[in-house]
This record gives structure tokens, C-alpha cells and sequence, in this order.
């Protein structure tokens, strides 16, 4: 039993002072439950309420991607940089620490290989399984136009209602099939439904023209996707026009990963992201640090 002998009297009442509400600084999120909103949170940090990830999902459809043959060496030393990690659970459970503190974004969808038709794909993770690992999401594609599209957002949707029993957010993933226009209006209906239909945060592409109306018309926050390798200066003034146009971070790989400084780029993304640092300056710190790094693997 508890020592209850001299118990102080309360006093500390604050009565001049409102109660404070607790509230989230993640869009949309304030009429999710405690854990969900933990959960967010341990994507969007409390600081800047934006987020770095860093996706390293692809070999689920397209095995081992150049930079990601070895995930022990190049990905793991990048970690102490992400504010979450993007992967599947076979890589979480056999290559990433259990000590690792970021949130970690687990890839939920699959089944076609780049062999096949992509938009194929049915729910890939069980949200019991999602709970033992104890994730901040998961995250499912979805293909508005594309062949499969009903079925990835029924995918979607069983997701959202498995994570509502759990706690656990569900990242939509807009995909462009091949022949897809990705322009504003496409990305504006394609991260629309996935939030009209549950999903707590969406992943999008960038576009030059009328990024803003996307990120405004969504009413959960807007991460945006990578794609493909591009020079370190043009990848850095992507991200920084995205968050400047309303996007809440990045969700990038190989712009990381197939960077030759990984380590130098994904600290640049984080200035970029967090502290609105210009794409040129950024750069030239990306430039600075990787001379830090020369002789060093990542
Ligand atoms: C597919 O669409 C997945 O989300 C990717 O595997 C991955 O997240 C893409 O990352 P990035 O395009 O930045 O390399």
C-alpha cells in the first residue's frame, strides 16, 4: 500500500490561468484518438510539425533497388537523420535496431512485382501484425485511375478501419501508373479521396504548377514523394518549394540513398524541411558536409 501518512494539501489551482487543451500540431488530427495522435507525432515532431522520411520500401515490388543492396551499411547510418523510416517488415525486422527511435512507417500494400501490372495489389501486413512492431502507420498505395483502382482503395479503406481499432494512422500513397498525366488536377483528386475516405496523411508528387492547390484542397497533411534521382541542388529546391507550398515534409529515397553523400544529403533535406533553408545555401552545406564525408561509405 502507498505511504499515506502527511499527505500535502492541494493548492496549485492556477485559477487565473485557462485550462490549457491539449492539441496537435498535425492537421486534421485533433479528432483522432490519444494513441493515433501519438502516433502522428512521432512522424511530425513537435518542433517544426513537419517531417523527413526516408523511404527505403522499394524492393517490395522491385527487389534490390541500386543503394538499398545492402541496407545494414548504406540505409542504417542514415537513421539518426530521418524523423521516420519507410520500409517493409522484412527489412524492419531482420536489418533495422530495435533501439531505432524515428518513427517508422510500415509499407502495407503489395503483391505485383514490376513484372506485372502494379496497380494489382491487395493489404500486405496484418494490423495485429502492425501493432507488434509497433509502428507510427502504415502506409498503402493507391491507384486513382489505374486498372486496379477500386481494389487499392478498398485496400485502403479495410486499412483505415483496421487502424482506427488499433491506433495506428494509415499513409495514403498516390501512385501514377506509366501513362498518367501527373499534373495538379490529377494529384488534387488522387490525395482528396484518399483523405475523404480515412487515410490520416497522404504522400504525393511534386508539381511545378499549382503544387499549392493540392496541399490547400487536402485536409490532412501532404508529404512529398521523392521519385527519381535527380542532381542534389534540384532535389533540395523541390523540397523546399513543396514545403513552402504547403506540403508538411518529404518522403524521399533515392535523392537520399543514390546520392553520392547520403549522409550530407539527407542533413541538407532536414534544413531544408525544418528550418526553411534556401535551396542554395542548402547545397552549399550539402557540399560542405560531404567533403566532411569523403573516404566515408555513406
Ligand atoms: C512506391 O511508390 C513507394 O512509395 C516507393 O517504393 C518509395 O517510397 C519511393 O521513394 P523515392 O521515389 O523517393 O525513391
Amino acid at each position: 500500500m502507498a505511504d499515506i501518512d502527511n499527505l500535502k494539501d492541494t493548492k496549485d489551482y492556477f485559477l487565473d490561468v485557462p485550462v490549457q487543451p491539449a492539441q496537435t500540431n498535425v492537421r486534421g488530427a485533433n479528432a483522432l484518438d490519444w494513441g493515433m495522435q501519438n502516433r502522428l507525432s512521432r512522424i511530425f515532431g513537435p518542433g517544426s510539425g513537419k517531417t523527413v522520411m526516408l523511404a527505403v520500401d522499394h524492393g517490395y515490388f522491385q527487389g534490390p533497388t541500386a543503394g538499398l543492396e545492402r541496407v545494414d551499411l548504406t540505409i542504417v547510418p542514415l537513421l539518426q537523420n530521418a524523423d521516420a523510416l519507410m520500409c517493409t517488415r522484412g527489412i524492419l525486422r531482420s536489418t533495422i535496431p530495435s533501439s531505432l527511435q524515428s518513427g517508422v512507417v510500415l509499407r502495407a500494400s503489395g503483391g505485383p512485382s514490376i513484372l506485372k501490372e502494379m496497380s494489382n495489389e491487395h493489404i500486405a501486413v496484418d494490423m495485429d501484425d502492425a501493432a507488434r512492431l509497433n509502428v507510427a502507420a502504415v502506409a498503402v498505395q493507391v491507384f486513382i485511375g489505374g486498372e486496379f483502382e477500386t481494389q487499392s482503395v478498398h485496400n485502403m479503406t479495410r486499412l483505415v478501419d483496421a487502424g482506427l481499432g488499433r491506433g495506428i494512422p494509415v499513409l495514403g500513397v498516390t501512385a501514377v501508373g506509366k501513362d498518367m498525366v501527373r499534373d495538379a488536377r490529377y494529384f488534387r483528386l488522387a490525395c482528396r479521396i484518399c483523405a475523404e475516405l480515412g487515410a490520416q496523411f497522404v504522400k504525393t508528387y511534386y508539381v511545378a504548377e499549382g503544387f499549392e492547390t493540392v496541399t490547400a484542397s487536402c485536409p490532412v497533411p501532404v508529404v512529398m514523394a521523392g521519385g527519381k534521382k535527380l542532381p542534389e541542388l534540384e532535389a533540395l529546391t523541390m523540397a523546399y518549394r513543396a514545403v513552402q507550398e504547403g506540403a508538411a515534409g518529404v518522403d524521399m529515397g533515392r535523392n537520399i540513398f543514390q546520392s553520392d553523400a547520403p549522409v550530407a544529403m539527407i542533413q541538407a533535406v532536414n534544413k531544408v524541411v525544418h528550418d526553411a533553408m534556401k535551396p542554395k545555401q542548402a547545397f552549399e552545406l550539402f557540399k560542405s558536409l560531404r567533403r566532411e564525408h569523403v573516404g566515408i561509405r555513406v
